[in-house]
């Protein structure tokens, strides 16, 4: 079944979960698609998983559309959420309309995800106004990282737990489908929750969101860099790459690989004429 805004709303009426990946690229997309997922991201987490940047504030707009691209041709059944990357929505309410089309128009994606509350109510409600719609994203909001002095959990005083609540409110006034929720207080994402029509998805953020969110890299262990608290490793895939990418080197080295049937014949007739 395909998934759309309209039946991840309806998820949430009904009281079921909604999942969530990132993909980054074709062949994953369509993995984690054929998996029965209900939405892909391409985060723009991929500056620093799929490009090896620190931060994610060196992605560009060409970035997200070669990779949006690429997951929208692999994914069939997924809503597909492309983030719009740093300082294509912050400066203008234009840049925001113009750049969150281009991911639409020619990444395909059927929705874009922005980071921040009340400073962007004005984008999401023009970006909504273009018939594009929009997630949200509140909490820990990596591209505001220099803000923040880290990667921090947000929310915890009364003023910042206020803020929140706040503007997960507003961006539901503004026209927004979904809310993600980054490292948020487990018992404040579900106030949150309760206290929107609109589904929560969260990272780092409980049980008590609508729905969840992790990077694959994280969640199949391909990532070492680093291992924030709310990740779980339901795999071990790097390991096991490892491991194959080894076996692969030795076989070549003492010419196990290619055997015989691996190999293409011609006739001992034509390989006579040829000496
Ligand atoms: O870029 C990303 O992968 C994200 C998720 C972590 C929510 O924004
Ligand atoms: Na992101």
């Amino acid at each position: 079944m395909k998934n759309t805004v309209v039946t991840i709303q309806e998820a949430k009426k009904r009281g079921e979960k909604i999942t969530m990946l990132t993909a980054y690229d074709y062949s994953m997309a369509k993995l984690i698609d054929e998996s029965g997922i209900n939405m892909i991201l391409v985060g723009d987490s991929l500056g620093m998983v799929m490009l090896g940047y620190e931060d994610t504030l060196s992605v560009t707009m060409e970035d997200m559309i070669h990779h949006t691209k690429a997951v929208t041709r692999g994914a069939k059944n997924a809503l597909i959420v492309a983030d719009m990357p740093f300082m294509s929505y912050q400066a203008s309410v234009y840049d925001a309309v113009c750049n969150a089309g281009r991911l639409m128009k020619e990444g395909r994606a059927q929705a874009v995800k922005l980071e921040g509350g009340k400073e962007v109510f004005p984008q999401i409600e023009a970006i909504t106004k273009a018939s594009i719609p929009v997630v949200a994203h509140l909490g820990l909001t990596p591209q505001s990282l220099n803000v923040f002095g880290g990667f921090k959990v947000q929310g915890k005083s009364e003023e910042a737990a206020k803020k929140l609540i706040e503007d997960a409110k507003g961006a539901e006034a503004a026209g927004a489908v979904a809310v993600v929720l980054e490292c948020v207080p487990a018992k404040l994402a579900e106030l949150i929750s309760k206290q929107i029509n609109i589904p929560t998805i969260g990272i780092g953020a409980g049980a008590g969101c609508d729905g969840q969110v992790l990077v694959y890299q994280d969640m199949l262990a391909m990532f070492g860099d680093f291992k924030p608290k709310f990740v779980k490793q339901f795999g071990q895939i790097g390991e096991q790459m490892k491991a194959a990418f080894s076996q692969y080197i030795k076989e070549v080295q003492n010419g196990v690989f290619p055997a015989e049937q691996h190999t293409y014949g011609i006739s001992d007739e034509m390989l006579e004429k040829l000496y």
